[in-house]
């Protein structure tokens, strides 16, 4: 389409980026398009972009010169960081800097920063309800990204700061889904007593993501919080059971023992369920469901996510 805008989404090969390139590519007549990028324009998921008529381009969230060419001629730029391929908190802040600042560079209209709290507002580093984490962090993978949001609220562009949620994907590709125990039963396992973990299907944040694009100045200089839905473990067992057609449980461990378990991470993710279950009123508060389907008419609950999903839910 002439003169429509440009979107460039970071991250457009993965999961949140993907859910915004589809939600811009199924609004024909919105004036919007989409720009991908990519570190690599020949992958498979790059090339599958390429064939659906997406304008493709490289750029790596390391080198700040290549994301303002990327983002030159746009309208809007979608900007997240990958903490899980590197575990660096570090590299997010200077991965955040760099879009923020390679978006103000280029003119960009309005950014939208995928972000999430910094936990040490809540619980200072001299608490010790929990372990501090490389020194300077409790919730590494959240307290870099709050930490971050200034470099966009600086940028001197407009800007949306986006509070996301727990993906329900992570019971397909985290890790997380429902496991048998020594006991032979299925149950899925976290540190959250009776409190509720608001979650989300993570194309719906991309679909919020659009919203606030369309929304334009209603949504610049804002923090946005989105949630599918907020649920207890036993309620997410309850749908597991429904939807599997087997019983699944809810383990509820201590934080403490979470943190001790063998993957990559999991004193992070540890810290991360204690501070939701402790923050429980805040967290969640901040997450109106009814606000975020006013921007995602469609979103899912965990109902209707498990009912699209639960072939994928592989069971071990
Ligand atoms: N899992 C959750 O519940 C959850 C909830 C809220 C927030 N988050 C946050 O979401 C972030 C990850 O987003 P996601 O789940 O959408 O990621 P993802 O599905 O893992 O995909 C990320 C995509 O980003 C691209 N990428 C990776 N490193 C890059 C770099 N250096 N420069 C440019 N592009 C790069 C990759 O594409 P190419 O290979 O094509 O370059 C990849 O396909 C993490 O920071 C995580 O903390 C996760």
């Amino acid at each position: 389409m002439e003169n429509s805008k440009i979107i460039a989404v970071v991250g457009a090969t993965g999961a949140q980026g993907k859910g915004l390139v589809n939600a811009i590519l199924n609004d024909k007549e919105s004036g919007f398009k989409v720009r991908a990028i990519t570190r690599n324009a020949g992958s498979d998921k790059a090339k599958e972009l390429s064939k659906m008529g997406v304008e493709v381009v490289e750029a790596d969230v390391d080198d700040k010169a290549s994301l303002v060419k990327a983002f030159k001629g746009t309208y809007g730029a979608f900007c997240l960081t990958f903490f899980w391929e590197h575990f660096s908190p570090e590299k997010e802040n200077l991965h955040a800097k760099n879009m923020a600042e390679a978006a103000s560079e280029a003119g960009v209209k309005h950014v939208i920063w995928s972000t999430l709290e910094d936990t040490r507002k809540w619980i200072p580093l001299d608490d010790d309800r929990m372990p501090t984490l490389s020194g300077k962090y409790k919730v590494p993978h959240f307290d870099a990204k709050g930490e971050s949001n200034v470099y966009f609220e600086n940028s001197g562009i407009p800007y949306t700061l986006l509070n996301t949620s727990f993906y329900w994907e992570n019971f397909i590709y985290f890790g997380l889904g429902p496991q048998k125990g020594p006991d032979g039963k299925l149950g899925i396992t976290f540190p959250m007593g009776d409190k509720k973990l608001p979650g989300i299907a993570s194309d719906d944040i991309g679909k919020c993501a659009y919203s606030i694009f369309k929304g334009g100045k209603e949504f610049q200089g804002k923090t946005v919080s989105i949630a599918g839905e907020h649920l207890t473990g036993n309620q997410m067992a309850t749908a597991f059971s429904k939807h599997l057609g087997v019983e699944v449980k809810y383990n509820n461990v201590p934080a403490s023992v979470y943190r001790s378990f063998d993957f990559p991470g999991a004193d992070d993710m540890g810290n991360m369920f204690q501070f939701k279950a402790e923050f429980e009123a805040d967290f969640c508060g901040a997450r109106d469901i009814n606000a975020t389907k006013k921007l995602n008419p469609e979103l899912l609950n965990f109902d209707s996510w498990l009912e699209k999903n639960k072939s994928s839910i592989k069971i071990e």
